[in-house]
């Protein structure tokens, strides 16, 4: 029998209906559409207002959004892996809860957290266990109320990132088709520069950190900016080369949409031209777990089966990465 890969079968995705745009933020920050969208391609970003509602709430969506496309049994799901920098709660997870709320009764499920690399990260998990030849269908969602951890007075972060999700499904193709190689790193001197400082062990809520704003996303904006440039195109270079691929290879970049600069860079350092380049940074912001399988669903009429889509992240811890994967349907 031919080697087992991990094949994408479907696509899923939700993003809530409130649009907050530059121009509404200008009125609540010191901050301009201009600055916005020339520091980082944003112009608008979907926001879930409902108080009762968490990340789940958006996970779910999407996964039934696949399940309907596919028209899949839920019951025929193995594991649901959720990524997650914002789980709906810190213990009982949130991956655990969705498994239950869309039918998929047969499987297991837990959630991965690797800030904004969650969805790559998590395509490497999926794809072993179905490369294992052990499992047939596993569910991976990419989802984040980016929202519940943004302080609104900080013009630094609440300009940057949005809600929603997405989510995909690995089964078992024996074509080539599916998850061909992976470049995936970390490194733990980075937490300094992008973290939420308490609500963990290492300090957990008291009056002074609510009233410190420690549980608000922090960034060292320009410090990050400047691992994630080097990294994102590090990464995907480095897996185009041990795979032989030139530019002209490479169907399509899927990046991780944190700023339109780092992409950029990272298409040159590749040698693609933008029409290869997928990108809704403008429309939904950094959605952070959500970004690679919402530039799926944004693309998916597009890709055809067998083209070479190169997915390059770069998070919070840091975290890293590439992954080369052949396509495997058409629209
Ligand atoms: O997804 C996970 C990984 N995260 C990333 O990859 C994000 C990486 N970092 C970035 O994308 C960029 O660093 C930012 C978009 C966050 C910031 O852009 P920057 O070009 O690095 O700006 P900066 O932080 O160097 O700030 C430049 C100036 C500062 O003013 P001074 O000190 O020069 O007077 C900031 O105070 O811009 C000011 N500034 C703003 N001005 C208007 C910062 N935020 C804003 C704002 N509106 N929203």
């Amino acid at each position: 029998m031919s080697k087992l890969t991990a094949a994408i079968t479907a696509v899923g995705a939700y993003l809530p209906d409130y649009r907050l745009t530059n121009e509404i933020l200008e009125t609540m920050v010191d901050t301009t559409d201009e600055w916005i969208t020339t520091r980082t391609g944003i112009k608008e970003r979907r926001i879930l207002k409902d108080k009762d509602k968490g990340t789940s709430y958006l996970a779910i969506k999407a996964a039934e959004d696949l399940i309907k496309k596919k028209n899949l049994d839920p019951k025929e799901i193995e594991l649901v892996l959720v990524g997650t920098a914002t789980p709906d709660m810190p213990v009982a997870s949130t991956a655990v809860y969705v498994a239950s709320q869309i039918g998929a009764t047969n499987a297991f499920a837990y959630d991965l957290q690797a800030a904004c690399s969650n969805f790559l990260y998590g395509m490497s998990a999926a794809a072993r266990y179905i490369e294992s030849g052990r499992y047939k269908k596993v569910l991976l969602i990419g989802a984040d109320k980016m929202s519940s951890i943004l302080d609104y007075e900080d013009r630094t972060t609440c300009i940057i990132f949005g809600d929603g999700a997405g989510a995909v499904l690995f089964e078992p193709n024996t074509k080539g088709l599916g998850l061909i190689d992976e470049y995936l790193r970390s490194d733990g001197n980075g937490r300094e520069f992008l973290k939420i400082e308490a609500g963990g062990s290492l300090l957990p809520a008291s009056e002074e950190t609510v009233r410190n704003k420690q549980h608000y996303v922090f960034q060292d904006g320009k410090s990050v900016f400047k691992f994630a440039v080097y990294n994102m195109a590090d990464g995907a270079a480095k897996i185009m080369e041990r795979n032989g691929l030139t530019h002209d290879d490479v169907s399509w970049l899927v990046p991780h949409q944190a700023n339109k600069r780092i992409i950029d860079a990272t298409a040159n350092r590749m040698g693609l031209d933008s029409g290869k380049v997928m990108m809704n940074i403008h429309r939904y912001g950094n959605t952070t777990s959500a970004t690679l399988p919402l530039l799926l669903a944004d693309y998916e009429e597009q890709l055809k089966k067998g083209d070479n889509l190169i997915f390059a992240a770069f998070g919070g811890g840091f975290t890293w990465g590439s992954i080369y994967l052949k396509w495997a349907y058409n629209p």
